[in-house]
């Protein structure tokens, strides 16, 4: 299958999504190198999960193209997803199961069999650190070590592009800081594409190496952290840089009220 001609791993042209009166997504053209870890900013609705459902397949764009490590979303999906993990807002973890378990399933819908997928699936859970209770049911586990097991079901198959729409929401400081050193990982030693959508500022500031901000469907900005901090001013913080280009203020500590009561991911698996 031919590939498409472009050096980028991810490539939105003129990428647009109408749901009805809804223009969910106008115009969007981004590019995103290989081994980076790109960051989609922007308020609540204004696009950044409906990006992500074009990129993983899930949903058909209105109008304009994409490529995902080089096959077209629309014209080559499933080449796109054989390259591609995906970690989607909503949990995927099943709480039921233990983490050996949900392991189990992912690895059995990427097609890995036999001894080198148990050795898979041993290597996931060292890396996700959850080596002591791999054997428990997932509901007995913290939000951030869910949020671990569904990164490392999501990249079992060792996918050339990884998305993950609000990775760490609702995490505690420590178990996000954990996440982060996990995608850190991911990039440095696998040489992994990393697309995620945040509303944290830290973590946008921390962990990204490009960071584009929608508004309203519309890319309002796109540069790296410290060039878009300069675009705003000598002292900017990324927060400042949000506020300018998403015109919405954020509260001290650089969130939104309304996240907090988005994912209570323990509590929503008891
Ligand atoms: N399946 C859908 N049907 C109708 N409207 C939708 C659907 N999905 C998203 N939208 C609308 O599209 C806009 C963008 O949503 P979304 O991509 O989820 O934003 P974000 O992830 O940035 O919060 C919002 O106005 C949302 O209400
Ligand atoms: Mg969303």
């Amino acid at each position: 299958m031919d590939h498409m001609p472009t050096h980028y791993t991810i490539e939105t042209r003129s990428l647009s999504k109408s749901f009805a009166a809804t223009r969910a997504l106008d115009r969007l053209s981004l590019q995103v190198p290989a081994a980076c870890i790109f960051g989609l900013l922007g308020p609540n609705g204004a696009g950044k999960s409906t990006a992500i459902k074009i990129l993983t397949t899930l949903l058909p764009a209105t109008s304009g193209s994409a490529s995902v490590a080089g096959f077209d979303v629309a014209g080559q999906p499933v080449e796109v997803r054989k390259r591609i993990g995906y970690v989607p807002q909503m949990l995927s973890a099943d709480g039921a199961l233990t983490a050996t378990e949900n392991l189990t399933l992912s690895a059995s819908l990427y097609g890995l069999r036999g001894a080198a997928c148990a050795a898979r699936i041993q290597e996931a859970v060292r890396f996700a650190g959850l080596e002591p209770v791999a054997g428990h049911l997932v509901k007995t586990y913290s939000g951030g070590m869910i949020r671990s097991l569904e990164v490392a079901q999501a990249t079992l198959h060792r996918p050339e592009v990884l998305f993950l729409d609000e990775p760490t929401i609702g995490l505690d400081p420590v178990a996000r800081r954990s996440v982060w050193e996990r995608l850190l990982e991911l990039k440095s030693g696998s040489g992994m594409t990393i697309l995620l959508t945040t509303h944290d500022m830290e973590e946008a500031d921390y962990l990204c190496d490009q960071l584009a901000i929608l508004h309203q469907g519309q890319l309002a900005v796109v540069g790296t952290p410290q060039v878009l901090k300069n675009q705003v001013g000598p002292d900017a913080s990324l927060s400042d840089v949000f506020v300018a280009y998403s015109g919405v203020e954020l509260e001290p500590g650089g969130h939104y009220r309304e996240v907090r009561e988005t994912r209570g991911t323990a509590r929503r698996l008891g």
